[in-house]
């Protein structure tokens, strides 16, 4: 069957994250296969509402089309902690928009991240650094 895409004027409203979008960013992150965020979900829950964590969904009507997760400081730096949207409403935009408003929402004027979508950042813009992630078993041996 023909995948429906959606359009995304419809999909017009920005809010703060809460329990009763967790069943569709569940879906969301499941969808790209985001073990760390499906495993538990009451876990998730905790991460996505964590003090210091800027988390904005993308509505169409009732349905999670989008979600994306800061870490500020509140003045000057935010880093990416997740950002996806859905298949059906990719292609329009979503992504830069999202992160705008969460850019807003957390404060601060640059955001850094970890990424295997590289490309899609050039395309907005940013400039490749050297990015590093230390694993906390790494850490306790
Ligand atoms: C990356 C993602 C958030 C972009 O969302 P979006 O709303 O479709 O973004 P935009 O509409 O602003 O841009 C889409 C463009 O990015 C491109 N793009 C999407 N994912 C890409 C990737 N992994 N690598 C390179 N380009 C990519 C698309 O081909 C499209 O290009 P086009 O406009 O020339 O057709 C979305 O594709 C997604 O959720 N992907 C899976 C999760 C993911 O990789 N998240 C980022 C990891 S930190």
């Amino acid at each position: 069957m023909a995948e429906v895409r959606c359009d995304i004027q419809r999909v017009m409203e920005m809010t703060a994250f809460n329990r009763d979008y967790l069943a569709d960013a569940l879906e969301l992150f499941d969808a790209e296969g985001w073990d760390a965020y499906t495993a538990d979900p009451e876990l998730t829950h905790r991460a996505l509402t964590a003090p210091g964590s800027t988390v904005v969904v993308a509505l169409d009507g009732a349905e999670v089309a989008g979600l994306v997760q800061l870490q500020s400081d509140g003045e000057i730096q935010a880093h990416l902690s997740a950002l996806v949207v859905g298949n059906r409403w990719r292609g329009q935009d979503l992504g830069r928009r999202l992160l705008r408003e969460a850019l807003h929402r957390a404060g601060g004027v640059r955001i850094d991240l970890l990424t295997h979508a590289g490309r899609y950042y050039e395309t907005l813009g940013a400039e490749p650094r050297t990015g590093f992630r230390i694993q906390r078993d790494v850490l306790d041996t």
